[in-house]
């Protein structure tokens, strides 16, 4: 019996691969559509229940550790075939192993996918992702992931759960540093780059992995900026601002969705039937793909209070569309028995386990399950030359010019002497990030090595530590301890300064304060840091700073104390070699905030697109009066808006004009706006378009992005750069929930950052 099964399936694999060789996820009729029903027809229901558990492997845990774990038992679940995928199994080695205890052990031999937080690269790392958006490149987040999906694949994943594409307002919260920022345009930009990049045209070519669109949905909401807390947000916000990403992944065929660890309005994502059976397996059609779990979450409906116990949570989250359960082990304990007992259609299981096959049937399993598991390529195409030139361009093109007074930056490589000081500028392990899969610690370029490796004489480079951020090596898991009151090291950095012409000091956070489960009250410089920087300004003015983070940070000392701010992120592998052709004008820095950067905690959540309120700050009121909506002791503006980001060149804006101040709906009006280098060397700028719809059925942001040129221009240059608007721009999701526009006054805007704008209006008619 089990020998005419295996014959079957080798059968269904073989013809699949013949019928199917170009097939991608982007294709509308089901692929393997015939190859999946025939499989599915083999299998019990204990076999079907099985495809839709995902183990974590027993060696690396990303969430809270099972106290029931027991390693035996999982083994042998994956050989009867209980187990469908697996996570956190690295390595050609130990994927094989566990691949072969499922194709050799289990009666249909069904080959298990391993999935990993392969988020910004595997073993070579490109710049987080917060990072990689404020390139507003979608070459970088394509190349690196592709880069990452040839790593990953090399070392036997298959599948990565990234991109994380949630709206990130609140600098509190530790994950905006895996976020594509604050605004859902250019999250949806990047995020299809990012899918296309891992998954490329096609799942079975071996350099390719499956994606995930995570997590679904309105995570980053979480109040207070507090990682896993409640979400209650608006339908319209829902709609317009969280979901409009996610849309564009489904379109771009990823292969799967997380959902997320929170609730909205009162239901966890796992148990909503709006988000995943009405909108994406409904309105949006998603059919060839699955919808996979966060760690434990389905159980954690119960804790939720929405299930009242293991049954009801397999049965809430089944029905309502979660199709993989990670780490829970809900659906192991549920989902038989609620379809043996008719509470769930067994069609219900089917169009869930359907989808997972259709993934590993792209994926090219059934034709080798052992197919990401190659030791040759895992020896060749890890941490290469060519896939750390990639890291590098992508970190040059993610820093972000911030203050350039007296256009102190660039420095000279020769003739000039520079102190590097502070524990960061060294540091060869915190620019690697948080979320680095198998990134080998201490792996990085440092700010330090950057530099040294850039001047023409080294001896004109010295080095002082000056404060010392946390005690020691910390694995991820584990809380960092600051270290502060130590000024042990100022002295010996004061001095060097001193002697110095100019000061690079590095400047930020660990990489261990950001990332899951990493929120903070406080999102200023910890420990001595400030100190130190104050010591310094005492005896040398000219003073950059690298700004090494994994969120927006309230820096507004910086801003009025240091002349020049080099916002450097997380930026990977080549962190430091990245700065250095920036520091010396080998790159001319180009990246724009995706993220507002706030003046105080206190403003969290601000982002750029807003609502104007009935008694906006900004209008004219009487000199004194407190009835507005302001704070006593802050300004309502960012220090630094979304979009912002200097260059060693500026950029004149004039002449924005419209080819009719008036549309109908089945019309269009292109903008058009002239932009010069009005500086000494060439350049690269960000032109942004945003779009205010003054009156809708229900209220409108005060301004929205729409579209984005970069264009290059030599010294002198001018360039007319045009975009044009149709209705598809001016649509949103209105009061009824309906897409369309709304005819009445509209405004447009155009410049280099969504505060320093020219604007114009126009009418769209009936
Ligand atoms: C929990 C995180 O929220 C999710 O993003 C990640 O993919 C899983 N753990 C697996 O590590």
């Amino acid at each position: 019996m089990k020998v005419q099964l295996a014959i079957a399936i080798v059968t269904i694999a073989l013809t699949a691969c013949m019928k199917n060789n170009s097939s991608n996820t982007k294709s509308t009729a089901a692929p393997f559509a015939t190859e999946v029903d025939s499989l599915l027809s083999l299998m019990t229901l204990e076999e079907k229940a099985g495809q839709l558990n995902l183990y974590a492997g027993s060696w690396e845990f990303t969430g809270p550790v099972p106290k029931d774990a027991n390693n035996q038992q999982k083994l042998e679940n994956i050989k009867s075939g209980r187990v469908g995928a697996m996570l956190n199994v690295i390595t050609t080695e130990g994927t094989r192993e566990a691949q072969k205890l499922a194709v050799e052990n289990s009666r249909l031999g069904i080959p298990l996918l391993f999935g990993y937080d392969v988020i910004h690269g595997y073993k070579t790392m490109m710049p987080i992702p917060l990072g990689q958006a404020a390139s507003w490149d979608a070459e970088v987040a394509r190349s690196g992931a592709q880069v990452a999906a040839k790593e990953a694949s090399a070392s036997g994943i298959n599948w990565t759960f990234a991109p994380m594409m949630d709206i990130a307002r609140d600098a509190r919260w530790g994950r905006m540093m895996e976020s594509p920022g604050e605004d859902p345009y250019l999250a949806s930009y990047l995020s299809k780059a990012w899918i296309e990049g891992f998954q490329g045209n096609n799942l079975s070519d071996e350099a390719t992995i499956a994606a995930c669109a995570k997590h679904f949905a309105a995570y980053g909401f979480a109040e207070a900026g507090r990682d896993y807390n409640t979400v209650d947000i608006s339908m319209q916000t829902l709609y317009n601002m969280v979901l409009p990403p996610f849309k564009a992944a489904s379109e771009a065929g990823v292969a799967s969705f997380m959902n997320s660890f929170n609730e909205i309005g009162g239901v966890p994502a796992n148990g909503s039937e709006l988000l995943q059976r009405e909108l994406l397996k409904g309105a949006w059609n998603y059919q060839n793909g699955f919808v996979v779990s966060d760690w434990g979450s389905i159980g954690e409906m119960i804790t939720h209070g929405f299930a009242a116990d293991t049954l009801e949570a397999g049965y809430k989250a089944l029905t309502a569309g979660s199709d993989m359960d990670m780490e829970a082990h809900v659906y192991e304990n549920s989902i038989e028995e609620l379809v043996s007992t008719g509470k769930i259609s067994e069609e219900i299981l089917n169009d869930a386990v359907r989808r997972v096959l259709t993934i590993k049937f792209q994926l090219g399993l059934f034709e080798n399950p052992y197919r990401y598991s190659d030791t040759t390529r895992e020896k060749a195409d890890l941490l290469t030359e060519e896939n750390l030139k990639v890291a590098r361009e992508a970190a040059r093109k993610s820093i972000v010019l911030l203050k350039n007074e007296n256009n102190l930056l660039p420095l000279n490589k020769e003739g000039q002497s520079i102190a590097v000081i502070g524990s960061l500028a060294a540091d060869k392990d915190v620019p690697l990030g948080s979320w680095r899969a198998q990134a080998n610690e201490g792996s990085a370029v440092s700010v330090l090595e950057g530099i040294q490796g850039a001047v023409s004489n080294k001896s004109d480079v010295s080095f002082a530590q000056g404060y010392t951020l946390t005690t020691g090596r910390r694995k991820f898991v584990y809380e960092l301890e600051f270290v502060e009151g130590d000024q042990s090291g100022f002295d010996e950095a004061i001095q060097l300064a001193k002697k110095v012409d100019v000061v690079v000091l590095a400047l930020g956070e660990d990489c261990w304060q950001s990332g899951e489960g990493r929120s903070q009250t406080d999102i200023g410089l910890k420990g001595d840091q400030m100190d130190l920087m104050y010591e310094i300004l005492k005896v040398n003015k000219n003073i950059v700073v690298t700004l090494m983070n994994g969120r927006s940070l309230a820096i507004p000392e910086l801003d009025e104390n240091i002349p020049a701010i080099l916002e450097v992120w997380h930026l990977g592998s080549e962190a430091g070699n990245a700065i250095a052709d920036v520091l010396f004008g080998d790159y001319n820095p180009s990246g724009k905030l995706p993220v507002s950067f706030p003046r105080n905690v206190g403003q969290c959540p601000i982002y750029y697109n807003h609502k104007n309120g009935g008694r906006p700050a900004t209008n004219p009121h009487d000199a004194g009066m407190v009835f507005w909506s302001h704070y006593t002791d802050s300004p309502n503006t960012p220090l630094y808006p979304f979009g912002y980001g200097l260059s060693y060149t500026t950029f004149e804006y004039s002449d924005l004009s419209l080819s009719s101040s008036e549309m109908n709906q089945a019309g269009e009006i292109v903008a058009s706006i002239k932009v010069k280098n009005t500086g000494k060397v060439g350049g690269q700028e960000t032109v942004q378009l945003y779009i205010r719809d003054y009156v809708g059925s229900v209220t409108r942001p005060v301004k929205e992005l729409k579209g984005f040129e970069k264009i290059t221009l030599k010294p002198g240059e001018e360039k007319v750069v045009q975009f044009t608007i149709n209705n598809e721009t001016l649509s949103y999701y209105r009061a009824d929930l309906s897409f369309g526009s709304e005819p009445g006054q509209f405004a447009l805007m155009i410049g280099g950052n969504s505060q320093k704008i020219l604007t114009t209006d126009f009418r769209l008619v009936d």
